[in-house]
């Protein structure tokens, strides 16, 4: 009989080149490049780039992979319209499932996407609908954003890069200061893709059965929508606000230790040290408050919050992961809490495509057995003996 796994925790289900986890000492990459120089140094364009396909590009070939990505930013008004059928009290995640599951039907292609040599025609359309995806995601995040508040959503600009024009779109036509657009273009660059995961996994299943990229994207916005993936920054802000000031962290920490309760954004399945892009994170929120001149009252707790697990929780190798400082900045930089997920997605979205991309050049459909737990075979018995 084989060896069940549940949650099939530490079985390979893959072998991948995208991106690398080393828990232990903190490392994570993309490609082989660590997300610090990365986030240093790149833009989430020349990011999706390296994951989708496979290497840094060119001057060339990233001026040609942004062109696309500004081109495809609009959506049909048809997608206009369903939106405008949805309750706007529903979830924003929901919304974002909704929306991506219906670009298959407006716009749609027979290729094959098993991808046989490189360069065939099907590998030509993966990377098309690559570009086409990932431009629409953000478009669809700010258009709902808009809409839901009862206003026209603002139109893309192509004169503004992927996260400056998203949060552009999001915020009303309100072209962001250049800090808030390099905050969200190094957020999206950290949550681009972090290797097989719930999301990643689902994507790759649902790619798995050559179904066509909005399926896989849809599939995989339902998966990371669940609590136990997306979703733990937005708890990090309740839990910050009922903590309410510094000085109460270490007393309130010790009170839900002793109930057993989790600390929202504290420890990681993978990283037994500090998570690397809670790091980030962190500088980027202490450049946001020196930027400003004041600081944030929660990031003031999240601090405090901090040293006062470092004490208890680190022994056992749980640090802040990177919800614990994104959803500071998010709100910071004017994100509504619901949003969060849908920011998530639309990095995320990077990492799902080069994984659907992986699978469908090497393909074989997902199909795992089962540890049967069920009756022997019996007799059906008729309604009226039972
Ligand atoms: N708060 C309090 N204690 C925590 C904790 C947290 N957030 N995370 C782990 N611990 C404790 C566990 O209770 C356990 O203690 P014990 O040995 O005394 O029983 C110990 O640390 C080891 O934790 P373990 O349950 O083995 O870690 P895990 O790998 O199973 O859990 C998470 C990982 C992410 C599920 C868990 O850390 C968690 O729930 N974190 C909060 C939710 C969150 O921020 N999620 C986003 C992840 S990116």
């Amino acid at each position: 009989m084989s060896e069940f796994h549940p949650g099939l925790e530490g079985v390979p289900a893959k072998k991948s080149k995208i991106s690398y986890l080393d828990g232990k000492q903190g490392i994570l990459t993309y490609r082989g490049y660590p997300i610090v120089e990365l986030a240093e140094n790149s833009t989430f364009e020349e990011t999706a780039y390296l994951l989708i396909d496979g290497e840094l590009p060119s001057v060339g070939q990233l001026a040609k992979f942004d062109a696309q990505l500004r081109v495809h930013r609009r959506v049909k008004y048809n997608i206009r319209d369903i939106m405008k059928s949805l309750p706007v009290t529903g979830h924003p995640m929901e919304m974002l499932q909704t929306a991506v599951s219906s670009l298959g039907m407006f716009y749609p292609n027979d290729v094959p996407v098993q991808i046989r040599s490189p360069g065939d025609e099907s590998e030509r359309y993966v990377h098309g609908q690559s570009i086409r995806i990932l431009a629409r995601m953000a478009t669809l995040v700010a258009m709902w954003q808009q809409m839901r508040i009862g206003n026209d959503p603002t139109p893309p600009r192509s004169d503004l890069s992927y996260a400056a024009n998203f949060l552009y779109m999001f915020q009303n036509g309100v072209e962001p200061d250049p800090l808030v657009a390099r905050i969200m273009d190094v957020c999206l660059i950290l949550h681009a893709e972090h290797t097989l995961n719930a999301s990643t996994f689902a994507a790759m299943v649902t790619g798995s059965t050559l179904a066509m990229p909005s399926y896989v994207i849809a599939a995989a916005i339902g998966t990371l929508a669940g609590p136990l993936h997306g979703g733990a920054n937005e708890q990090v802000i309740q839990m910050l606000k009922e903590i309410g000031v510094p000085e109460q962290a270490p007393a309130w920490l010790d009170k839900k230790l002793a109930a057993k309760e989790v600390i929202w954004g504290m420890g990681h399945r993978e990283y037994k040290v500090k998570d690397p892009r809670a790091t980030l994170l962190q500088h980027l929120m202490r450049e946001l408050a020196e930027s400003r001149g004041s600081i944030s009252p929660l990031f003031e707790t999240a601090l405090a919050l901090e040293e006062a697990c470092e004490a208890v929780l680190a022994p056992k190798g749980v640090y802040p992961n990177v919800d614990f400082y994104s959803g500071i900045l998010y709100r910071e930089i004017g994100i509504p809490p619901d949003q969060f997920t849908s920011i998530f997605a639309i990095a995320r979205t990077a990492g799902w495509l080069a994984h659907w991309r992986e699978q469908v050049s090497q393909n074989r459909i997902f199909r795992p057995t089962q540890i049967y737990t069920g009756h022997d075979p019996r007799k059906y018995v008729a309604i009226a003996a039972r």
